[in-house]
């Protein structure tokens, strides 16, 4: 029997884990100093038991990654036998390289620093499953997309294609599309002349098709408006969206609802659109 401990970003999440596994739900305050400094008190006896700490790192990233240190910090003070930390959304995800000489690796000292205070570690559809190498410790990865098909199961979509809206995230599609029975392909870039470039499926005809695009995150929302504009061109019928992280900055739920009939993600980051609950993956991961 552990202890399942929410940040303040997983706090319904957490619940719904602790329930699965018939795990006891930590009780903690977290709040603000009126200077914005952290106070955090755990309540629950943790002596002795497992732990864990469901945190995600979206925004604001850097107060909830330095709430999610200072979790596992008291847990260990306070005698913990073990420390699971489980990272839906793995914020910084994408500076898992030094573009440019002199840049902050932040993937990686991410890595380090939970791994300090940690025994074992998961997240869900990492920006890059190299990131894992960062880790020292079990870091395992995993994919959401069997509960983005799921959820599009439901639809009964006539012979729909998945699309990736770009190579990068073709697994994210392949996935979903195993679990429809159906098509996926990814959007392709082509420099047809100087200054003139096309996009569009590296295989498939998506004319009179019903489409769902999915990503591992929307932010500001570009990638995914230019490919429903693209396959709208092309004759795409109905679009539906898909993401694992809705991280939306700014408007874009309401750009993406003038173009598709669904937009949906999962909940690694709550949000108007997180309909998936992704407690069932970290559940399973966790027996
Ligand atoms: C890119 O590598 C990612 O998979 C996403 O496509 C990208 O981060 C989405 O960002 P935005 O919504 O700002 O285009």
């Amino acid at each position: 029997m552990g202890i399942v401990f929410a940040g303040s970003t997983c706090e319904i999440l957490a619940r719904e884990v602790a329930e699965d596994l018939n795990y006891e739900l930590g009780k903690l305050i977290i709040r603000r100093f009126p200077d914005g400094e952290l106070y955090l008190r755990i309540l629950s006896e943790v002596e002795g038991k497992k732990c864990v700490v469901i945190q995600s790192i979206s925004k604001p990233q850097d107060s909830n990654f330095f709430e999610l240190l200072a979790l596992q910090d008291t847990l260990r003070d306070m005698g913990a036998k073990e420390i699971v930390t489980v990272v839906p959304y793995y914020g910084y995800g994408r500076q898992d390289k030094r573009f440019k000489e002199g840049e902050c690796l932040s993937a990686k000292m991410i890595a380090e620093h939970i791994q300090l205070r940690s025994n074992k570690f998961y997240t869900i559809n990492i920006h890059e499953e190299k990131i894992l190498d960062f880790f020292e410790i079990p870091a395992k990865n995993l994919e959401a997309a069997p509960l983005l098909g799921d959820y599009f199961k439901t639809y009964e979509l006539n012979s729909p294609v998945v699309l990736a809206p770009d190579e990068g995230a073709i697994t994210l599609a392949e996935g979903v599309s195993k679990v429809i029975n159906c098509d996926f392909d990814y959007l392709e870039k082509k420099r047809l002349a100087p200054g003139k470039v096309e996009i569009r499926p590296k295989k498939l005809d998506v004319k009179n098709r019903e489409i769902i695009i999915v990503d591992d995150m929307i932010d500001s929302g570009g990638t995914m408006i230019e490919a429903i504009r693209m396959i709208k061109q092309q004759g795409a019928k109905n679009i539906f969206v898909a993401c694992v992280h809705p991280v939306l900055t700014g408007n874009v739920i309401t750009q993406l609802f003038t173009y598709a009939l669904d937009v949906v993600a999962t909940n690694t980051i709550p949000s108007q659109i997180s309909f998936i609950t992704v407690s069932p993956l970290i559940s399973h991961a966790l027996k």
